[in-house]
């Protein structure tokens, strides 16, 4: 506390000054966002339906014991602080690498569809500034969300950019999905979540994200198990998982949608593979809306050049198959696919958002590639028709397709036309960090898939 005290002082002048020229704006205290009493790493995610709930949750030293959600219907005059209404919020504590911090989570229930609230969170004298979020309208509704890759490395430095690109390309974004390894160490601040929701900032306060673990968010990236405390700390997700994978696995309906998050970093536990695969078969047998996007980290053929070949979860693309599953959203390989494999659905993409890069293995199943490029996708959705964007951190497109549904629920793959040339040049360091093998084939490979494309 000794530390802060003269910008408390500070601010506190500050605030006296404007306090005599804006009296009846409001009489709470309002405290700078850099005293770590203050709420930070606010963000928005779904715990239960879209359209009538909201999960809030945030960040505090641990001097501060419990928090507090309120919320009104936004209006567009600033004396909106009528009629507020308060829920509190489930406090835990958590200590990691920098120090011990309160960790606040709420679920807003009850609210109208399709309408935009104010909110703001905090307690006593430390609040957040008031931000708005609109509920899902809860019907069919064509609208756009952005999917990102894996960020995992050099977050503050070079992910940032791509989720504020995204959002300044793709401002109406209804919501975010990322695919795993948002960090690079999923149990700790420094350098991985305390760069993470800076990075996005005020993007994860107005725009609700719905994420899938990576291999990197559990305490062992090479394990599976285990997902690091701070995944639940920081994020509120559903429940609607099978049981013991609470909030890892689950999905989200929004609108005329299905979002379906998959940890398959569990896949190597055999009970485990049995569960998240008899839950899945339920969840695309019972969904009776328009489309399911499924979203994983592991893409299903490892495609990093140093990676062993091969389908990784056999059982499960039959599945996908079997049901026609449009769209699969993967990452982890650190460089751009996209394709389909024996069957003419789903379409997998696999893809990167930091700046973390592989150099990539032609598979034969891909259908357009990339490498040395940070991407987001940009999807739009309306009842018959699926619109998918690749555009790299600058918004140029590099892929884009249409998926089409006819009224007796065939689906139609369309590509879209004069895409850029592929950037296929393999990673910085590649001859450093790959095998001479690896090295030596590339130029034959290249030719290879180019050729095979042309045909
Ligand atoms: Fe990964």
């Amino acid at each position: 506390m000794k530390n802060f005290a003269p910008i408390f002082l500070l601010i506190l002048i500050a605030g006296c000054t404007h306090t005599e020229k804006q009296s009846s704006v409001s009489e709470q205290q309002t405290v700078s966002n850099e005293l770590p009493q203050s709420p930070h790493h606010v963000k928005l995610t779904w715990e239960t339906s879209p359209s009538t709930s909201q999960a809030v949750s945030w960040r505090t030293s641990d001097e501060i014991k419990s928090g507090t959600v309120e919320y009104v219907k936004a209006t567009a005059s600033p004396f909106f602080e009528v009629d507020v209404r308060q829920i509190s919020a489930e406090t835990d504590t958590l200590t990691s690498d920098d120090r011990t911090w309160a960790y606040h989570q709420a679920n807003i229930t009850g609210l109208e569809p399709g309408t935009t609230y104010s909110y703001r969170v905090g307690s006593g004298d430390f609040w957040s500034e008031w931000s708005e979020f609109t509920t899902a309208i809860g019907t069919d509704e064509p609208f756009k969300f952005i999917y990102f890759g894996d960020v995992q490395r050099f977050i503050y430095s070079k992910g940032s950019r791509i989720l504020r690109q995204a959002i300044l390309n793709v401002p109406d974004a209804k919501f975010m999905v990322f695919g795993g390894d948002l960090v690079h160490r999923g149990a700790q601040n420094i350098e991985n979540y305390g760069e993470f929701f800076p990075g996005g900032g005020w993007i994860f306060q107005n725009i609700p994200t719905i994420a899938t673990p990576g291999n990197h968010e559990h305490d062992n990236a090479k394990s599976g198990i285990d997902l690091s405390d701070l995944w639940f700390q920081n994020f509120n997700f559903p429940k609607n998982s099978p049981e013991g994978h609470e909030e890892e696995t689950y999905f989200v309906d929004y609108n005329n949608i299905r979002v379906i998050s998959l940890n398959m970093c569990r896949y190597r536990y055999e009970d485990d593979r049995k569960e998240i695969y008899d839950w899945t078969k339920e969840s695309l047998e019972e969904f009776e809306g328009d489309w399911v996007f499924i979203t994983f980290h592991y893409a299903m053929d490892a495609l990093a050049r140093n990676r062993d070949a091969g389908i990784r979860f056999p059982e499960f693309k039959a599945l996908f198959e079997q049901y026609n599953v449009p769209l699969i959203l993967t990452g982890h390989e650190h460089l751009y696919a996209r394709g389909r494999m024996d069957a003419p659905f789903p379409v997998y993409v696999v893809s990167v958002a930091g700046p973390y890069q592989n150099a990539i293995r032609f598979a034969d199943w891909i259908e357009r590639a990339g490498t040395n490029m940070q991407l987001f996708q940009e999807i739009e959705v309306s009842p018959d028709t699926l619109h998918y964007y690749s555009k790299t951190v600058l918004g140029d497109i590099y892929d884009e397709f249409k998926i089409v549904k006819d009224g007796a629920g065939k689906l139609t793959f369309i590509e879209g036309k004069n895409l850029p040339e592929e950037s296929l040049e393999p990673t910085q360091d590649f001859e450093d960090r790959y095998d001479q093998d690896l090295v030596e084939s590339y130029e034959k490979d290249r030719a290879e898939y180019l050729n095979r494309k042309r045909k």
